[in-house]
Parts: structure tokens; C-alpha cells; sequence
């Protein structure tokens, strides 16, 4: 990826071949592979913008991931989100090809998969669809894995499917931020582990390949109706993923936009539906002001989230724990001292 000189994110088209594809392929970095046909554009010789539908993930990512789920001998593991075929090819790898399902939305990415994968000599069933649904072998698995995430919680059927003592890791999104979930699944449906060491985060799960999410609608730039100081800067939100995830926690239905308006500095800014946003500037630090507006004190409950999380020595996202009912509520708990969260609606 580059940002060409608007600052728009643009990508350069490659066709990689011979040699220098597997040193491609083993840079670590995420390569985009699709874009949404109606959001592409070329902007310039060999290179587009648009919004991203299917990516090569980060090869640590996967790598890091593959090592959290712990597969065995004879386990057998759904993927969801195939994309290029790389993740399941190693899982192909290391566990034979026939215990490997993967489904992508997107047939067109099925196909090229597949072909990659018999390029290799592994044929894994492959199916297109939405894999947030019941998958159309019907198995039970004993691993699920997805690379493309899901709203609030983890979908009922990727539970109803998991065998008995089964792992499921999957990004789940709570608004301005997610987190990859590692859980095992007990008979009775419940879902109960942690947040995964790894972290990292995936494009959202779609509802058909050729309809793509509509972009969040754009929050304006809010004219202040008060300023004041604070200790807590909008570079600390920015550069601390943990705190990041449990603010989204805090605040379930806060947007996070970063503005750039006209003569002002880059700020970022939380805004809820009910009409209250607060907004503070990235170059902030000591001194930092925020400016605010509407009925709820959304920066009271950062700072006051801040202090709670700078005390107990900013424990990393593996130290909150996540519990799914059978019936899909979703709590979160920090282990050390059991502080509680709900998921949103
Ligand atoms: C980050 S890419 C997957 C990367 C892939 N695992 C690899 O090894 O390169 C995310 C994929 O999820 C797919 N996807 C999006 N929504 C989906 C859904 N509801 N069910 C299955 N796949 C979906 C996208 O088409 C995209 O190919």
C-alpha cells in the first residue's frame, strides 16, 4: 500500500512470477488481492484505490494465529475467509488436506484458490458461501479458525458445528475497536477463553460477494461547545491497542473518526448516537485539550477508563477474559480483577 499525494490509500498492481513470487509472498506484509468492483478506480500508471475485499493476511499474523490454535494430529479445522488459498495450504500442510474445509463468500476466490491448492497437490473441500452460516459438509470441527471478522459476537453456528472441547479464534468487532477471541466450546453451547496473544484484526465478514459493507456514515467535524484540559491524549488512544479495545467495550456505540479539517490539526474524535462527541487533537501531550459537545461525558469515561487501565500496569489484551452464553451474550472480564463488560447490542 502507498498514499499518493492526497493522501488517499492507493495500491500498486503486480503480477509476480517465478522466483520472486515466494520472496513476495514470504515479505511480511498484507497483500491486497481484491478490491470492491464499484469502489475501484485506477488513479494513476499501474496503480488503484478502492475498498479492499480480499487480502493475503500479514504472514506473522497467520503464523501467530496458526501457533494459538494448537492444532493436532486428525483435528479437523474450518477456515473462514479462503481468499489466496496461503492460510489453507498450511493447514493443509500440517494436517493432510482431507480434514481441511475452507469457505470463502467470494466463488471467483474459490476457484483461483482451489486451482493454487492442486497447483500444490492438496485438494481441501472448498465452498463458497457465507461462512457464518452452517457449512454445507454439515461436520462438526474440532478447530474453527476465521480471517474476516464478525460483529459483537461469535456466530451461532460456528458453535453449533464445533465438536465437543472444540477451539474457535476469530476477530470479533465491538465498534471502534475488536480483538482476536480464542475460545473452547463446552456441550452445553457456551463459549469461554481469552483474548488471543496475537493481534491483529480483519476485514469485515459480508453478506454476499457482491455486496459490500456501505462505509460508515461520515461523522462531521463537530464545532466545539466547550474545551478543557486533560491527561489523557488522543496519541495515547491511537498508539495503545488493549486500551483501544476496552474503550470500545466502555463505549459500545461510539464511532472513532480521525478529521483533518481545514487549518486544523489531525484530531481524533468519539461521537454516539445520541448527539455527545468529544474530540481531541494526535499532537496533543502535555497540556492536551479536549473540545466536546452533547448531554453524555464521553472523554470522562476515557480518562476515567485511562486511569483504571495505567494502574493496574496496562495489562495487554490476553488479560480479559470472554465468556458467550448459548443464547449469545457476550461478557468480558479483566482476570485480574474481574471488571465486567457486556458486548452491545
Ligand atoms: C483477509 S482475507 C482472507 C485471507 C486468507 N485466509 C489468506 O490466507 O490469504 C478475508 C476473506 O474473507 C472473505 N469473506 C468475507 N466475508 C465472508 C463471509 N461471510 N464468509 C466467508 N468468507 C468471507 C473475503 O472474501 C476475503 O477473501
Amino acid at each position: 500500500m502507498e498514499t499518493d499525494e492526497r493522501g488517499v490509500a492507493v495500491w500498486r498492481g503486480q503480477e509476480i512470477t517465478g522466483a520472486d513470487a515466494l520472496a513476495q509472498v514470504y515479505r511480511d506484509v498484507t497483500l491486497v488481492t481484491a478490491l470492491d468492483p464499484s469502489t475501484a478506480e485506477q488513479v494513476g500508471g499501474g496503480t488503484w484505490t478502492g475498498v479492499p475485499t480480499s487480502s493475503s493476511t500479514l504472514p506473522s499474523l497467520m503464523a501467530g494465529m496458526l501457533e494459538e490454535l494448537r492444532v493436532v494430529d486428525g483435528q479437523r479445522v474450518l477456515e473462514v475467509g479462503t481468499g489466496t488459498g496461503y492460510n489453507a495450504a498450511l493447514l493443509c500442510a500440517r494436517l493432510g488436506d482431507r480434514l481441511v474445509h475452507s469457505v470463502d463468500i467470494d466463488p471467483g476466490l474459490i476457484a483461483s484458490a482451489r486451482g493454487r491448492l492442486a497447483g500444490l497437490g492438496y485438494a481441501p473441500d472448498l465452498a463458497a458461501g457465507d461462512g457464518r452460516s452452517w457449512h454445507p459438509s454439515g461436520r462438526r470441527f474440532e478447530r474453527i479458525i476465521a480471517t474476516c471478522s464478525v460483529p459483537r459476537r461469535l456466530p451461532a453456528a460456528w458453535i453449533e458445528q464445533a465438536a465437543p472441547d472444540a477451539v474457535i479464534l476469530a476477530d470479533v468487532d465491538f465498534g471502534i475497536e475488536g480483538g482476536l477471541v480464542r475460545v473452547c466450546v463446552d456441550g452445553a453451547g457456551r463459549a469461554r477463553g481469552r483474548f488471543a496473544e496475537t493481534s491483529g484484526r480483519f476485514m469485515a465478514a459480508r453478506g454476499d460477494a457482491h455486496a459490500y459493507p456501505a462505509p460508515e456514515p461520515h461523522v462531521p467535524y463537530a464545532a466545539a461547545v466547550g474545551t478543557r484540559p486533560t491527561a489523557v491524549s488522543a496519541a495515547d488512544i491511537r498508539a495503545h491497542y488493549p486500551f483501544r479495545l476496552l474503550l470500545a467495550l466502555e463505549l459500545p456505540d461510539a464511532q472513532l473518526t480521525y478529521h483533518h479539517a481545514d487549518d486544523q490539526p489531525l484530531a481524533l474524535q468519539l461521537h454516539t448516537p445520541d448527539g455527545s462527541w468529544a474530540r481531541a487533537p494526535l499532537s496533543g501531550g502535555d497540556g492536551a485539550e479536549v473540545a466536546y459537545g452533547g448531554g453524555a461525558d464521553l472523554w470522562g469515561k476515557v480518562e476515567g477508563l485511562w486511569e483504571w487501565w495505567c494502574a493496574r500496569g496496562r495489562p495487554a489484551q490476553e488479560q480479559f477474559g470472554y465468556a458467550q452464553e448459548a443464547g449469545g451474550e457476550v461478557r468480558v472480564w479483566h482476570l485480574g480483577t474481574g471488571r465486567r463488560w457486556g458486548a452491545g447490542a
